[in-house]
């Protein structure tokens, strides 16, 4: 049982349900409802909108609709497909009703009992957007109103999501179904000729607790005017929004892209029979080159890009695990298919930025807070809250390096808004020694983040009791954005940074 949350003793425990009865669900893509311009220009571009919306849907033969929020017919929402430098404009409409159906707590900042209980903001993880339609926290709507938002597409192919991110409840909305995945393709990327088309499956994972009556249970802490919980983890854990599906494929070579949605879960997948992933690619797009790996490790908000060979595995039925929870399987066709597609021993450079560049190191610790009973009540970044004035302001293209120190027992997902990051090293440090001294006292070497991680990224495992230094480029537009830890529990509860990259 996790600290504080209350036992489910109301909820199905899934492993009674038969494995592998429906289908894997592939989330729809999104259609353009024509072209518009802003209002600054005459340039149009193409023109989509998302309504979030109650929803029913079958997470598994056996159970009866569950209740959601989405963006689309199920969730996760309709894919957003662009290529890069071709802009869009997505309207994000709030159409839900006037009552939240999860538990809000009203003392957390933003969730006052005196705001509206359901409000929305639209954020899109990966991307470099103009502050205005990054999907501020503060910047959220209610239901009958929409935001206009662009988004300039000046980066690499990679696959993003777009998903809620209002102040105070952001936790209860993601869990509620408002997200879903964004592609961006590039010409680089295409004469790659890595498997497309039927050969490219989206992944979406999330852990939920369910009811009895197939619904979603989102978990209290003991005290009723107190409900925040400090993690959820579900035993239901959804691939595209199915218990246990399964995927028929031929022999061939397929490449997944992966997502963790969860609010708080990290995931180590591994195929039963053995089989290899080749990892190609992280949050922000390609890897310089494959890399084999017999688990794909995800912190909350990370993604990975695998492609995995179903040549050799004719016939088979191969069950892909998280640790001891089965996930999902892949019913290889007996017979044999011809595969034109290719998997590169090259993929995008990643040129390393230089230490040298950075103009400033920031040193930031991840902090819990606790009550007399060890509980944790909050959760800061560098020891200041939401509100307090803003302390991280880089400038404009300038280079720094963020030093995440982690004295907490938890590993802190942190991610960035608008910029992508490498990652130089972690390092094990001694907590009480800073703590009282403010110096460090090193308990091992630096260690070089893992093959797989070594490209461009967004969001960082700051592991428990470590150093994370990475390495940034300002590179986005001036204006306020946020950095925060990606376990949705911890956001909510003051883990979350405005900064701002301001002109120079
Ligand atoms: Cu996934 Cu602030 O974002
Ligand atoms: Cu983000
Ligand atoms: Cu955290």
């Amino acid at each position: 049982m996790q600290h504080g949350a209350q036992a489910p003793a109301n909820t199905l425990n899934v492993t009674t349900l038969p494995t592998f009865v429906d289908t894997l669900p592939l989330p729809s893509v999104a259609k353009p409802a024509g072209m518009r311009a802003l209002a600054s220009s005459k340039t149009k571009f193409p023109y989509y909108r998302f309504a979030a919306r109650p929803v029913e849907m079958k997470i598994h033969r056996d159970l009866k609709p569950t209740h959601f929020w989405s963006f689309g017919p199920s969730v996760p929402g309709p894919t957003l497909e662009m290529r890069s430098n071709e802009p869009v404009l997505v309207e994000w409409a709030n159409e839900l009703p006037q009552q939240h159906f999860l538990p809000i707590d009203y003392r957390l900042h933003g969730a006052e009992a005196s705001n509206p209980h359901v409000r929305i903001v639209s954020h899109l993880h990966g991307a470099r957007v103009p502050a205005d339609s990054d999907g501020y926290p503060e910047d959220w709507f209610v239901p009958g109103k929409s935001r206009l938002y662009q988004y300039p597409n000046q980066q690499d192919a990679m696959m993003l999501w777009y998903h809620d991110h209002a102040m105070g409840i952001n936790r209860l909305n993601v869990y509620a179904g408002l997200f879903g995945a964004t592609f961006l393709r590039d010409s680089f990327e295409d004469k790659l000729n890595l498997p497309s088309g039927a050969y490219e499956i989206p992944l979406m994972i999330f852990d939920r607790m369910i009811t009895p009556e197939g619904q979603l249970y989102y978990p209290v802490a003991a005290k009723p005017d107190e409900p925040w919980i400090p993690e959820l983890f579900g035993d239901a854990i959804l691939v595209n929004g199915k218990l246990f599906p399964y995927l028929e494929v031929e022999s061939h070579k397929y490449r997944l892209r992966i997502l963790n949605a969860s609010n708080a879960r990290f995931y180590h997948f591994w195929m039963k029979n053995g089989l290899t992933f080749q990892q190609i690619g992280t949050d922000q797009g390609l890897l310089p080159a494959p890399v084999p790996v017999k688990r794909v490790a995800l912190a909350p908000g990370e993604r990975a890009d695998v492609v995995v060979d179903f040549s050799d595995c004719r016939g088979e039925q191969i069950v892909m695990m998280n640790d001891a929870f089965t996930v999902m399987q892949f019913r290889v066709s007996a017979s044999k298919a011809s595969d034109t597609s290719s998997l590169p021993k090259e993929l995008r450079p990643v040129p390393k930025i230089p230490e040298s560049e950075a103009v400033k190191t920031r040193l930031l610790t991840l902090d819990e807070i606790d009550n007399h009973v060890g509980e944790p009540v909050q959760l800061l970044l560098n020891n200041t809250r939401w509100h307090d004035p803003i302390t991280e302001n880089p400038g404009v293209n300038t280079t720094e390096i963020w030093s995440f120190i982690n004295p907490t027992d938890d590993t802190h997902p942190i991610h960035l808004h608008t910029v992508r990051f490498q990652i130089l090293d972690r390092q094990h440090y001694e907590p009480w020694t800073y703590l009282t001294k403010k110096e460090f006292l090193y308990l091992g070497p630096r260690v070089p983040p893992e093959p797989w991680e070594a490209g461009w990224k967004d969001t960082v495992r700051a592991d428990s009791k470590m150093v994370t230094r990475i390495i940034v480029k300002f590179d986005s537009y001036p204006g306020r954005y946020v950095w925060h830890c990606h376990i949705l529990e911890h956001e909510d509860n003051e883990m979350m940074r405005p900064y701002e990259i301001v002109k120079v």
